[in-house]
């Protein structure tokens, strides 16, 4: 019988038809569902480690998306969120919290002179978007191919390379993430592959000056942990001088995670405006919009637009305000990297031992992993790596108590949390899942 076997169910089986009378989806979240058999409620976390409702245990590398940081409930954290919560709440009416914490963020992210506070990293890239064109009086924006910037109407235009044949050189064609979309907003997005120079210069040349902002996640989060070049970066902050555009470096996925200062302090680059999310908190609802000090104050009466009833809640500010503190102030992030780096190391010894080829992107502390020689530097390269490989793994991973993202695109996530148990329990499956998936692809292709 293999670990595989013991996997049961049925309690979330159970639970799924029932959530699915009252619930689209049966989730919360569209990405919350796995297979009508395969969607699994969780009963709880902690460290590194969730457990389902049918008591099944894991060690997660998605960690909510990354937000838990330190580890599920870290007792550190959640104590500040409790005497967050004593303070009240929300009251329409400012905190000496938030003050504080734009302190910290201050002092960790050089050139971050001014805060303000959102719920989620959506909404902070939304008032991003929103600061750079009242700031600069321009309405188009350019994204980079494989970015992802959440949920709003404005970045949910993407270069269509599921569709798109590897290699042709015609541009993938740009759609929106979904229906509902606005098609009249697409003319004011424009896209360029990531780590081309001549078309970034070329797009610049063409439609610097009437764009407002260039959004790059240096590290993209959502596509496998494909890395912007230092010169790409550098070339991109010196356009946007040049063309009057200001540099949004999207962090909610990097930000307070690859480093204390992000991946623009790895890169020496600052851009204009910052967007931070998922680490600040440990996984209570927080956002930062931060930023060059004359472009943040054009938040105000007169310029754009920004608050929100729940903004800067007592109990997500308390619990940021720790957080951030032991990321500043401990070696929690060199900790965590450490272990990535040790994890890679394992993987690639399962897979050099059988001679799989393979390739890891992105920074130890979220990385991607990829059955190709050479590790994407764009989202139209990640085509020529065998996905199926490890979509076909990360379901083996599943049933073997190691939760990574079903789909390729989205990295492995460390926390401070995942120790030596967390790591043998992992390369011990990823052992078993690899073979099984050799096993599943010989089948496949023989019949
Ligand atoms: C880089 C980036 N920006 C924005 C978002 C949106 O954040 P949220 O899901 O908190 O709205 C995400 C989410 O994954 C992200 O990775």
């Amino acid at each position: 019988m293999t670990l595989a076997d013991q996997r049961n169910l049925t309690k979330s089986n159970a639970q799924f038809q029932r959530a699915l009378k009252r619930l689209p989806l049966g989730v919360a979240s569209s990405f919350r569902y796995w297979g009508d058999d395969r969607t699994i409620y969780v009963a709880r976390g902690k460290g590194g480690r969730i457990w389902d409702i049918d008591g099944n245990g894991y060690v997660d590398y998605r960690l909510g998306y990354g937000p838990a940081i330190l580890g599920y409930a870290d007792a550190r954290v959640d104590a500040a969120a409790r005497k967050g919560m004593e303070v009240g709440g929300v009251f329409a009416l400012s905190t000496e919290r938030e003050l504080t914490v734009a302190d910290r963020i201050a002092k960790m992210v050089p050139g971050m002179d001014l805060v303000r506070y959102s719920n989620s990293g959506t909404e902070a890239v939304m008032a991003a978007l929103r600061l750079a064109r009242a700031h600069t009086g321009r309405d188009s924006y350019l994204l980079v191919e494989g970015g992802y910037h959440g949920l709003f109407d404005a970045a949910m235009w993407m270069a269509d390379v599921e569709d798109w044949e590897a290699g042709s050189n015609r541009d993938p064609d740009i759609i929106s993430y979904s229906k509902g979309i606005p098609q009249t907003l697409k003319s004011l997005a424009h896209l360029v592959p990531m780590n081309n120079m001549q078309r970034l210069e070329d797009v610049f040349r063409r439609y610097g000056n009437t764009m407002a902002a260039m959004l790059i996640e240096p590290i993209q989060g959502n596509c496998c942990g494909i890395l912007a070049t230092p010169e790409y970066v550098r070339l991109a902050r010196k356009l946007c001088d040049e063309y009057g555009v200001l540099l949004i470096i999207d962090e909610v996925k990097t930000g307070f995670r690859v480093a204390r200062g992000g991946i623009q302090s790895l890169l020496g680059v600052i851009p204009d405006i910052s967007t931070f999310a998922k680490a600040m908190a440990n996984g209570y609802p927080i956002a930062a919009i931060a930023g060059r000090e004359d472009v943040m104050r054009t938040f105000g009466y007169n310029g754009a637009a920004h608050g929100g009833t729940y903004t800067a809640h007592s109990v997500s500010i308390a619990a940021a305000e720790e957080c951030l503190r032991i990321l500043d102030e401990t070696d929690a992030l060199a900790n965590l990297a450490t272990y990535g780096k040790t994890l890679q190391n394992g993987i690639a010894k399962i897979l050099d031992d059988r001679n799989i080829v393979h390739s890891f992107t992105g920074h130890d502390s979220m990385f991607g992993l990829f059955f190709a020689e050479k590790a994407p530097d764009n989202y139209r390269d990640w085509k020529k790596s065998d996905y199926t490989f490890y979509d076909t793994m990360a379901h083996h991973l599943h049933d073997l108590g190691i939760i990574v993202e079903p789909d390729s695109r989205e990295p492995w996530f460390m926390c401070e949390a995942h120790d030596q148990s967390c790591l043998s329990d992992t390369l011990k499956a990823v052992e078993i899942a690899v073979d099984q998936t050799q096993q599943d692809l010989e089948d496949a292709a023989r019949s």
